[in-house]
Formats: C-alpha cells, structure tokens, sequence
C-alpha cells in the first residue's frame, strides 16, 4: 500500500514512519510536511534513503502540491498527523492553526475525494473534549463525550474533527479519527512539558511550572499511540472516533519533580510561573472501544517509557541542541534548501 503521513517530521508522525517502516516494509510511506519550526528533517535521516520511502516538502494547506502528489502517488491510505500542536502558540496566534488544522485538513479528504482512498486517518487529540474537574477522579472523556474545547488549538482540533464526520457522512469518504492523550517519547520538540524541563533542569534553569503544578494529564508513551494509529487506520470501522489513552494521570509537579530526581537537581529550580490562560484542569482517555474492538491496550509502563525518554534526551543532545539555539534552521536551509 501507499501511505501518506502528512507531518511526518514532527514527533508522533516520525516516530510512526520508524513504527511502520519496521512493521509493515512491504508498503511504501510518503512523508509530506512543509518542515515548519516543528519539523526536522534530521530526524527522519534513518529511513531518507530506503527506496519504500518518500519526503516531499510542502505544505498540505497548498491545494495544487497536495493533488500532485496524490496523482503522483495513488495513495491508498491518508494519515494527518501535520497540525500547529502547541497550547500556548495557539494562544498567542490563533490564525495559523485555523490554516493549518482546519483548512488544511479540508484540503487533504478534497485530494482524496477526488482521487479515491480507502481510508483517510485524522490524528486528533483528546483536548477536543475540554477538560475534567479535579475532584472527580470517577469521570473519563468516551467517544461520546461533548465537544466543549477551551484553546484555539483544541478548537481548531474539534473543528477539524466535525468537518471529517460531516465529509464522512456526506460525502462517503471512509475515515477514522483518534483521539489521544499527552504523548512522550523521543524527538517531542523541546516547547512541551517533558523536554522543556529535562533540558532546563540538565541546564540548571529554572522550571516554570503554570500555576500550582496541580493540573492533570494523562501520559502515554508515543509508541503506544503509533500502534493504535496502525491498527485503526487498518482495521478500524468507517466513520468512527476510537478514544486512546494509558490510564496513566499525573499532575504536572510530579512529572517535574520526577525529572529533577533522575538529573540529579534540586526542587529548587521550580518556579511557578502565571498560569496559561484557560487552562485544562484534567484530561482522562476512557480506552475501553479500542480495547475491545481492536485488542489495543498500551505496553509501555510509564516508570520505562520516561526512563527510556531521559535516556534519549541525555544521549542525543546533537538532535535538541541545534533546535534550542536555531542552528538548525540555518543548517536545513544550506543542506536542502526548498527540498
Ligand atoms: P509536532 O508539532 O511535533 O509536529 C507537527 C508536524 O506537522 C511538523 O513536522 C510540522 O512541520 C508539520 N506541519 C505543520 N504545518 C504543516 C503544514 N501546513 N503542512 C505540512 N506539514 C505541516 O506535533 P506532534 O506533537 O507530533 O502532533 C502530531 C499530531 O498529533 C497533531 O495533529 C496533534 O494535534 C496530534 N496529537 C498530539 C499529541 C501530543 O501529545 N503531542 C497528542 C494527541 C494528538
Ligand atoms: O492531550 C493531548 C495534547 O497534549 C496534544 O493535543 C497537544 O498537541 C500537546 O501539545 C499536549 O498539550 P498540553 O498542553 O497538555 O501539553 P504541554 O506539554 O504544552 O503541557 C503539559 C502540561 O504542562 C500542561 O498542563 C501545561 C503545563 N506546562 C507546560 C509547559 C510547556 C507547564 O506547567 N510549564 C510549561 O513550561
């Protein structure tokens, strides 16, 4: 099969062209992402070169690129990972992420309309369902929990969701949508919780933790996510939204206190800093419908995923450290310019 990964260079969308291209060699994968701040070329180095491997450089938000390449290649399945995904950008411009994720999103299932697919995958987030009280450990978000998002970036996200239904049911396109909790893993980009503080704490910088620390998130380790993105986009039913998540909650001072324990660092370097603006209490993934009807249940216990994370990050300054300093950017531009 031919498999579009739109924002393959980012964390998830990388990390699922190693899944897919170690567990299914026999289909060819085609990455298509316009490399914003986000993306790294670098990180998909291992597999650039593999003859069942293809990058292309542009932006799915431009109409005539995204229908050449689908005449190009005739996909067979279409997964959207590509998205403006950071909370805090989106707070401070809210535009792009309606281009990006919303319009973008459009122009992809238009491509496939047009040329026939067999399943369009849209990578959502479980921050479309807003967020859970603190006190009421008893209440998960299911597939039919309302829409009620609180960021641009979830809105822009739950947005891009109502139009793959709408396109689903008016259109007959088959797809899917999952809908994920907070991922870790190698490559994330050092803007989200776990690599911001590994890397401030390896600098002894301070730690700025929103508000009290207290808010919940539930962590799963981006592997784990790769295999119910593969198993859904294959398996899943048509028109379906497939919750996924580890039953893994913790309150973000905990996540930080943990990494200051690993690097050997004083609490000290905690400081708390104002609060994001609308700020999701608590997220909670109720997993039970890929469970049950995919057998989909995470493997990686957190005390190994986050171990396995530190571990990355200690061993592979060569991959953060130009992004800190934006070395990269003037490396990619003199090795591949518009590549
Ligand atoms: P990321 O920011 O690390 O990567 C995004 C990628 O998309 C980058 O490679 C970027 O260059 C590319 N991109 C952005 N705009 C593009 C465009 N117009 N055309 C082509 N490519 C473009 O994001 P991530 O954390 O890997 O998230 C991937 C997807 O998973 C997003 O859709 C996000 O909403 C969703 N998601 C993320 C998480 C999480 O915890 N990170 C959890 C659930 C769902
Ligand atoms: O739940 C899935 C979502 O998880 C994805 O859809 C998003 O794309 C992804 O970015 C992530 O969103 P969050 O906002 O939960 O992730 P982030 O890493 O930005 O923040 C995690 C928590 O840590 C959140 O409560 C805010 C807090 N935080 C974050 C940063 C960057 C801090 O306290 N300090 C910080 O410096």
């Amino acid at each position: 099969m031919n498999i579009i990964v739109t924002g393959g260079a980012g964390f998830i969308g990388s990390n699922f062209i190693f899944y897919e291209m170690k567990n299914h060699p026999e289909d060819r994968i085609i990455c298509l992402d316009s490399l914003t701040y986000a993306g790294n070329l670098s990180t998909l180095k291992p597999v650039l070169d593999k003859p069942n491997f293809r990058f292309v450089k542009e932006s799915i938000t431009d109409r005539e690129a995204v229908e050449r390449l689908f005449e190009e290649e005739k996909p067979d399945i279409v997964v959207n990972f590509a998205a403006e995904s950071h909370v805090d950008r989106s707070i401070v411009n809210p535009d792009i992420f309606l281009e990006t994720n919303i319009h973008g999103t459009t122009i992809l299932m238009d491509a496939c309309r047009k040329y026939g697919i067999r399943r369009f995958h849209q990578v959502s987030t479980d921050e479309v369902y807003g967020d859970l009280p603190l006190d009421r450990p008893d209440l998960f978000f299911h597939e039919d929990t309302p829409l009620h998002t609180s960021s641009p970036y979830s809105s822009s996200k739950a947005s891009a969701d109502l139009f793959v239904l709408a396109y689903h049911r008016t259109f007959g396109l088959p797809v899917t949508i999952s809908r994920c909790s907070n991922n870790y893993g190698p490559y994330q980009f050092p803007e989200k919780l776990i690599p911001l503080m590994f890397i401030n704490a390896l600098n002894d910088k301070p730690l700025p933790v929103y508000g009290e620390g207290k808010n919940v998130r539930d962590w799963l380790y981006v592997e784990d996510h790769c295999r119910a993105i593969d198993l859904i986009m294959r398996k899943g039913r048509d028109g379906e939204v497939y919750n996924v998540g580890g039953h893994n909650e913790m309150h973000n001072i905990d996540i930080v206190k943990l990494i200051c324990d690993a690097l050997g660092k004083p609490y000290s370097l905690i400081t708390h800093v104002e609060d994001r603006k609308g700020h999701d209490r608590r997220y909670a993934i109720d997993p039970t419908k890929i469970h049950n009807e995919l057998g989909w249940l995470p493997e990686t216990k957190f005390a190994d995923g986050i171990r396995m994370t530190i571990d990355w990050y200690k061993t592979h300054e060569n991959w953060w450290k130009p992004i800190i300093s934006g070395e990269y950017q003037n490396y990619y531009q003199k090795m591949y310019g518009n590549r």
